[in-house]
């Protein structure tokens, strides 16, 4: 239509492409297209239709909704029931705000969207007759005598007749450990460490795959499956670690389904005790440690044998499994796939004469062997680290995981190889066994890639800015991300740890949330979190899934940590408008509140330990938790922060009660607070970087004592001079710094304003600072601010990752502050993009930004730049925006306050340019107050 948006990417909830939906009333969101092209000036959606086809109907229903929201509308149709499917499209009526007035309001549509198809899995226990099947004898490998220590992984097949090829097929399949499946010799899916890992004992997650152009019609098919130990029988959790967390045998469960295109299948094959099974020639398959693959003991084709070949005696009979008790759910999660493939940019011989392939960039996936032949019995061995230390692998930070791949030659080509069932955290390799030096077919930088692997998600923010330094920082947040969103987040990839610690995504949540659509996958987390936490008695464990219910740390409450259960789910509101989350972990919300120890004036006991403003750059090698911060006082501000924000939370959730009752808690605490730690000036008792950042953040001051604030942030700006616009922030303090030092403080001047401090200290490059890692050719965020030391030895501490996203949470401010591009609630509340602020500051010597997000509505631009009039006449700021169909922007220039527009101007859908007079917000570069 001329004067409508075109409506694209029909989606259920927030399900990576529809198939295999756990809803069975599935909500539908829309998104409006964004492109120069098809951009409507002012559009507001006021009404909507959707048209349903239901699986077994040939009718079509339509469906009126005078709702202006695109965004997670109700399922309009009757339920849908296990293993059904309808198709769905969608159009919507608006008007522009020019035709609004001419036309009093007449709508027009938007052409139909295609149809997109959504079908749910199997949605009961008594919908799966398969049962669980793993190998008759042990396939573990004792070492010592004493522990299990690998599972040797497993093969499983079934060969079965198909007599006519069905119009439709499904596999429904899942593992106790992670699987690849194939049929008749192809591999399904392109997903890795399948099923993921989730709390088994609570939720197990299976795939749904559609297989039709793998079936032969009229022949036998062989179904095979191969199993390996994952997290579900692995080593897992640091040192010596934990196996067997989960279970004891390794094994899988699949239903392959077919049937006509409507109305009721058949189950055409199914695990059960006539499938067979056989070692794998992988030998073991460890997530720490690495594989180790002996190609003499494998055999071709065995996913693809023919049933009289299928006898042959050394295929064994499988022994059948107890159901486990759990939930089986189709996995909401876009599934982890080989996303890149990095080529490596040299090949080098270290001091001791080691082979090292440098790939150029920290990762976290595996190496993948393009071809390669070798006398059989030829070992290659190839090491994973992330870094150099005196010019060979840096593998002590890895701690006790080996990070080692093996391979044992026959006298077949080995082809294509990547290890099945690991990944590490790299980006170096050592080969031994292949030099560039070989007659045969010598290692060059065509020979291997590096496979790059995280959950697929749909990325949504992109950032840059004249500073290079600045763009190799977001590009080293992303990185980081993208290494630790591997089936849960993690807090690094490599070492023996890969655990998803509580605290990390806490202050990393809003970043995740501009850089990629996480929403299914940190929903799918929080579930886990959800049945974790019921499972301790209300006590958020520190690392979800929980496999440390015993040890090796004490259960009990955290701030910062455990608040993840109220800030996660809050920031999955904000950025998606989504309220699921908030209902869904509500109840553990209050468990927290409830079982965290408090002194008698309702805050954190004092007495009890805390992790604090964890690794901040003070903390010595052998104690991350010895911050320059007392951990109380942290802990107390953010208790402040949660139970405002649980009122903020209740209110949304229609809890007047609730709402009233925490607005009332957070009151009494910001008073103990006061008492506590703000002395009557308004200075801070802490009086640290972390201690000051806080109170302002958090707006901990009495209200309205803008003298008290004012003279905290000025507190702040001295200490942050004196420490010559270093950080000393840690895990707790470093998304607020340099927020708080961006504060429009009331009453301030523009040379008063601290905006120039917060870019002097993100430019900064001297150790501790963000640009210090950037400035030692870190290619992701380290997990200290000196993972690597100025000398370019290796901090000695045990904590010494160099893929930790957590310190990475200064992007949200880049996006925000540079970028320009924030958060806001429309005129009825509303949160997730349906408004949003636009207010570009530029500030030290950034000239130019370039920003963009991808919210529900569409895609958010904002481009701009500050030009140099040439002679006396100044600067000017310029920016191009882009506001998606259905939303609308509140944009402040930089000289709003000049022209008494603090508010700023709202804006609707549509291109809009703006210029206007620009001042730099202070002196540039700002000094330090050390006299040297
Ligand atoms: C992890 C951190 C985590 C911390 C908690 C570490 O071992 O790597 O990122 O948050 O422990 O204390």
């Amino acid at each position: 239509m001329a004067n409508a948006p075109s409506l694209t990417d029909i989606r259920f909830e927030h399900h990576p492409t529809g198939l295999g939906v756990n809803e069975t009333r599935p909500r539908i969101s829309w998104r409006y297209e964004s492109k120069s092209a098809s951009l409507v000036k002012n559009w507001l959606q006021t009404s909507y239709e959707v048209e349903v086809k239901r699986k077994n109907s040939s009718e079509t229903k339509p469906f009126k909704s005078d709702s202006d929201s695109n965004i997670l509308v109700p399922w309009p149709d009757s339920p849908l029931t296990s293993r059904d499917a309808a198709s769905v499209r969608v159009r919507a009526f608006g008007v522009s705000s020019t035709e609004a007035a001419s036309t009093e309001g007449q709508a027009t549509p938007t052409e139909w969207s295609d149809w997109a198809s959504v079908e749910t899995g199997l949605l009961e226990r008594k919908d799966w007759s398969a049962h669980f099947i793993t190998s008759s004898k042990r396939t573990a490998l004792p070492v010592g005598g004493k522990r299990v220590e690998y599972f040797r992984p497993i093969r499983l097949r079934k060969t079965f007749r198909l007599d006519s090829k069905p119009a439709r097929s499904r596999l429904y399949i899942t593992a106790l450990g992670v699987y690849v499946v194939y049929i008749n010799g192809t591999r399904i899916g392109e997903e890795h460490m399948a099923p993921g890992w989730t709390s088994y004992r609570h939720r197990l997650q299976y795939q749904v795959y559609d297989v039709g152009d793998l079936l032969q019609a009229g022949q036998d098919n062989t179904l095979a499956i191969e199993v390996g130990e994952g997290w579900y029988a692995g080593r897992i959790v640091w040192g010596e670690g934990v196996t067997c967390f989960y279970g004891e045998e390794i094994g899988a469960l699949a239903q392959l389904e077919v049937g006509p295109e409507k109305g009721s299948g058949q189950i055409l094959v199914q695990t059960d005790d006539k499938w067979e099974w056989k070692e794998s020639p992988i030998l073991s398959s460890g997530i720490y440690d690495g594989e180790e693959y002996d190609m003499r003991q494998d055999y071709q084709d065995w996913t693809k044998i023919s049933s009289q070949e299928q006898k042959s005696s050394d295929w064994q009979a499988v022994k059948k499994l107890q159901f486990p008790e759990t939930t089986l759910l189709a996995s909401p999660c876009p599934p982890v796939k080989v996303n890149q493939l990095v080529k490596p940019v040299s090949i080098s011989e270290s001091p001791t004469g080691k082979i090292l392939i440098d790939f150029g960039q920290n990762l976290v996936g595996k190496i993948r062997i393009h071809s390669l032949s070798r006398p059989s019995g030829h070992l290659l061995t190839i090491k994973h680290a992330e870094v150099l230390e005196n010019g060979e692998l840096g593998v002590r930070p890895l701690r006790c995981a080996k990070a080692t791949d093996r391979i044992t030659f026959s006298d077949n080509i080995l082809k294509d190889y990547s290890p099945q069932f690991t990944f590490h955290g790299f980006r170096y390799v050592e080969m031994s066994g292949w030099s560039p030096s070989d007659a045969t077919e010598p290692l060059t930088l065509e020979s291997i890639s590096a496979a790059v692997m995280h959950n697929s998600m749909l990325r949504t923010g992109h950032f840059e800015c004249s500073s290079a330094p600045l763009n190799q920082l977001h590009s080293n947040v992303t990185w980081s991300l993208r290494s630790n969103f591997l089936s849960i987040p993690s807090d690094c990839p490599q070492r023996d740890e890969r655990l998803g610690w509580t605290g990390d995504i806490q202050v990393f949540g809003p970043t995740a949330s501009f850089l990629y659509d996480g929403a299914g996958f940190l929903g799918n987390w929080l579930r886990d979190l959800i049945a974790d936490q019921k499972q301790a008695g209300g006590v958020v464990p520190f690392v979800i899934p929980d496999v440390m219910p015993n040890g090796p740390w004490p259960h009990e409450s955290h701030a910062i940590w455990d608040d993840v259960v109220i800030l996660l789910p809050w920031a999955l509101y904000q950025w998606t408008g989504d309220d699921l989350p908030l209902r869904e972990c509500y109840d553990g919300m209050l468990d927290h509140l409830k079982v965290l120890p408090r002194d008698h004036d309702g805050l954190w006991d004092t007495e009890v330990w805390k992790l604090g403003d964890w690794l901040d750059p003070s903390a010595p090698p052998d104690n991350p938790a010895l911050a320059t911060t007392d951990s109380t006082l942290v802990s107390d501000a953010y208790l402040v922060h949660i139970t405002r924000t649980m009122a903020r939370i209740a209110d949304v959730l229609d809890n007047s009660k609730d709402k009233a009752r925490f607005e009332a808690e957070a009151e009494k605490l910001a008073q103990a607070f006061r008492y506590k730690y703000i002395a009557g000036s308004g200075l801070v008792v802490g009086d640290t970087q972390t201690a000051l950042a806080l109170t302002l953040v958090f707006n901990l001051h009495e209200q309205g004592d803008q003298a008290g604030r004012a003279l905290a942030a000025a507190r702040l700006a001295k200490w942050v001079k004196a420490a010559q616009f270093k950080v000393s922030t840690g895990f707790a303090g470093t998304n607020a710094i340099l927020p708080a030092l961006s504060l429009d403080l009331p009453g301030g001047t523009k040379e008063e304003s601290n905006l120039q401090y917060a870019y002097k200290m993100i430019l900064t490059d001297e150790c501790p600072s963000w640009l210090y890692p950037v400035k030692m050719g870190a290619t992701t965020t380290w997990e200290r601010w000196d993972s690597m030391l100025p000398s370019g030895e290796i901090n000695p501490g045990e904590m010494t990752s160099f893929n930790h996203y957590a310190l990475g949470s200064v992007a949200a401010w880049m996006h925000e502050t540079i970028g320009g591009l924030a958060l806001a609630e429309d005129q009825k509340g509303r949160v997730g993009w349906k408004s949003f602020r636009v207010q570009p500051r530029p500030g030290g010597d950034v000239t130019s930004a370039k920003t963009e997000y991808l919210s529900g509505y569409g895609w958010v631009r904002c481009e701009w730049q500050v030009v140099e009039l040439g002679g006396t006449k100044g600067k000017k700021f310029v920016m191009d925006l882009t506001v998606p169909a259905n939303s609308t922007a509140v944009v402040v220039l930089p000289d709003a306050d000049k022209k008494g527009q603090h508010d700023g101007l709202t804006v609707g859908s549509g291109g809009h340019h703006f210029e206007c007079r620009f001042e730099d917000p202070g002196e540039w570069p700002p000094k330090s107050n050390l006299p040297f």
